[in-house]
C-alpha cells in the first residue's frame, strides 16, 4: 500500500481547520510559497484554434506556459516548494544560477526526483543579477517540451532601469518552439525517437514568444525597452533579428558585456541575450521580432506596434550594466587542463562508446537509446568525467568531432569563452551555455568555486537524453 504522502496529510489537516493543533513549525513551513507542476491547457496555436494540453507551472492555482516569472534581487533567497501534481515524478532546474549544489534540481545527481503527489523545498541564494530560467530537470526532454519551464529574473544590485543611458523599461521574452498535431496537442508518441535524437533534436512546427503566436507587444516611439531574451526550447537554435529597433547587446547568459550592436542575436537551448532596442519613430511601420528557422528565410513571430507620445532621444550609447562583482576571473597561470570531446550522431556515428560500465558498438548503443558520447563514454554518469579542488582554474577544451550543433551546459559555474577554432574570441564572453557548431573547437575557462557534483551537458534535450550527459566534481 502507498504510504500517504507528507502533502495528502497537510491537507487533511488543514481539513480539520482550527480544531488540530499543528506543531509551530508546520506552520512556519505551510508559509513557503508554492511552485506546483500540474496539467493545464494553454492557448498555443494561433487564435482559431484548439487549446493545447500542456504541463505547466502554477504559483496561484493556475497553471500557466511560459511558469509564472519570478523575481528576486541578487544576493537575496528564493524559496520555493515545488508540489508535484504530474503524473511523473519531476525536480526543478535553476538554470545558470550559481547555486548551493543541493538546491540545484539536477535529479538524479543531487537530489531524488519528486514523485508525484509529494514535494521538495528549494531554498537558496541568487549571487549574481541577470536573466536566468527554470525548468524540469528529470525527463526533461519530456517535460520540458510539455511546458515545464519559466523565466527567473535576477534584479540588479545597484539600479540600472532609468538611469541615464539605460532603457525605461524591460520586458522578458520567452521563445519555445511545440511540435503540435493538426488538433493542436503536443505530438507524443515520439519521446524516444532516435531519428531526431541523432540529428538536430526534437524540432517543433510552432514558436511562441510567452507562451503566444504571434503576439502584439507595444512600444513608445523613441522608447528604450530592456529585453530579457529566453530560448526555452528543448531543440530549435532561434537566430533572433530585430530591423529597425537599434538592437544593442547589454548581457548574454545574465553575464554583462559591454554594449555592442546585434542585428541578429543566435540562441541556443537554454541561451539567454539581454537586448535594449529602441522603438521606431515612423509608427506607420510596426516593427517585427524575427526568427530565422534556418534557410535564412525570416519569419515573424511577434509584432512591435509604437503606441503613446513620442518619448524624447536620450543619450546615444547604452549604459552598460552594472558588472556583478562577485564571480572570480579564471587564474590562467596553471590551469588544470581537461578536454570534452563530443561524438556521434547521424552522418558521422562512433565506432562504440562506454555505457553503464560496458563497451558497446554503435548499433548496441543505439539499441540502448544512445547515440552520442563524451569522451567515449554515453551517459556518463557513474563517476566524474573531472575533479577540481575547489578554487582551481579549469581549462577545457571542448571538441565538436560531429555534424550537428550543440549546446554545451555546465551547471552551477559560468565560463569565459577564451577561443573559438584556435582564435581567440574577441568577446571574451561569460556564459554557462555554449552554442558549438558542427566540428568546432573551443576552450573555456572558469574557475571551480562551487563545491558539489555538477552536470554537463547538451542542452538540445533529445542529445541530452542520447548520451550527451555527464558530471564533473568540485571538492
Ligand atoms: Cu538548463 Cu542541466 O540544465
Ligand atoms: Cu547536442
Amino acid at each position: 500500500m502507498n504510504r500517504p504522502s507528507r502533502r495528502a496529510f497537510l491537507k487533511s489537516a488543514a481539513a480539520l481547520g482550527g480544531a488540530l493543533a499543528l506543531p509551530r513549525d508546520a506552520f512556519a513551513e505551510d508559509a513557503i510559497p508554492l511552485l506546483r507542476a500540474m496539467p493545464g491547457t494553454a492557448q498555443i496555436a494561433p487564435d482559431g484554434y484548439p487549446t493545447t494540453p500542456v504541463w505547466s507551472y502554477a504559483t496561484d492555482g493556475i497553471g500557466t506556459v511560459p511558469g509564472p516569472e519570478l523575481r528576486l534581487r541578487a544576493g537575496e533567497r528564493l524559496t520555493r516548494r515545488l508540489v508535484n501534481d504530474l503524473p511523473q515524478a519531476t525536480s526543478v532546474h535553476w538554470h545558470g544560477i550559481r547555486i548551493d549544489n543541493a538546491m540545484d534540481g539536477a535529479a538524479p545527481l543531487t537530489q531524488a526526483p519528486v514523485p508525484p503527489g509529494q514535494s521538495f523545498d528549494y531554498d537558496f541564494v541568487a549571487p549574481d543579477p541577470g536573466t536566468y530560467w527554470y525548468h524540469s530537470h528529470n525527463h526533461s526532454m519530456e517535460q520540458v517540451a510539455r511546458g515545464l519551464a519559466g523565466p527567473l529574473i535576477v534584479e540588479d544590485r545597484t539600479p540600472w532601469l532609468a538611469e541615464e543611458g539605460a532603457a525605461t523599461r524591460e520586458m522578458t521574452l520567452v521563445l519555445d518552439d511545440w511540435l503540435l498535431t493538426r488538433a493542436a496537442e503536443i505530438v507524443e508518441d515520439r519521446w524516444d525517437d532516435l531519428h531526431a535524437a541523432s540529428h538536430g533534436g526534437r524540432l517543433g512546427n510552432s514558436v511562441t514568444v510567452n507562451g503566444t503566436s504571434y503576439p502584439e507587444l507595444t512600444l513608445r516611439p523613441g522608447e528604450r525597452l530592456r529585453l530579457r531574451m529566453i530560448n526555452a526550447a528543448t531543440a530549435r537554435i532561434m537566430r533572433i533579428g530585430l530591423p529597425g529597433l537599434s538592437p544593442r547587446l547589454i548581457a548574454l547568459d545574465g553575464h554583462p558585456v559591454t554594449p555592442r550592436a546585434a542585428e541578429t542575436v543566435t540562441l541556443g537551448p537554454a541561451q539567454r541575450a539581454d537586448i535594449v532596442i529602441e522603438g521606431p519613430r515612423d509608427t506607420d511601420r510596426p516593427a517585427a521580432l524575427l526568427l530565422d528557422p534556418g534557410r535564412g528565410d525570416w519569419v515573424d513571430i511577434a509584432a512591435f506596434v509604437p503606441r503613446g507620445a513620442p518619448v524624447e532621444a536620450g543619450p546615444s550609447d547604452i549604459r552598460p550594466l552594472p558588472s556583478w562583482g562577485t564571480s572570480p576571473a579564471p587564474d590562467m597561470t596553471n590551469p588544470q587542463r581537461e578536454k570534452l570531446l563530443m561524438e556521434g550522431g547521424a552522418m558521422r556515428g562512433m565506432e562504440g562508446a562506454m555505457y553503464q560500465g560496458e563497451r558497446l558498438n554503435f548499433r548496441e548503443l543505439a539499441a540502448s537509446g544512445m547515440v552520442w558520447a563524451f569522451n567515449g563514454v554515453a551517459h556518463g554518469m557513474d563517476q566524474p568525467m573531472f575533479s577540481a579542488i575547489q578554487g582551481q582554474t579549469v581549462h577545457l577544451e571542448l571538441i565538436n568531432r560531429t555534424a550537428w550543433p550543440h549546446a554545451i551546459h555546465l551547471h552551477g559555474h559560468h565560463f569565459t569563452v577564451l577561443s573559438r577554432n584556435g582564435s581567440s574570441d574577441p568577446y571574451r564572453d561569460v556564459h554557462d551555455t555554449i552554442l558549438m557548431d558542427p566540428d568546432e573547437t573551443a576552450e573555456i575557462a572558469f574557475v571551480a568555486d562551487n563545491p558539489g557534483r555538477w552536470m554537463i551537458h547538451c542542452h538540445m534535450l533529445a542529445h541530452q537524453k542520447a548520451g550527451m550527459m555527464a558530471w564533473f566534481a568540485v571538492a
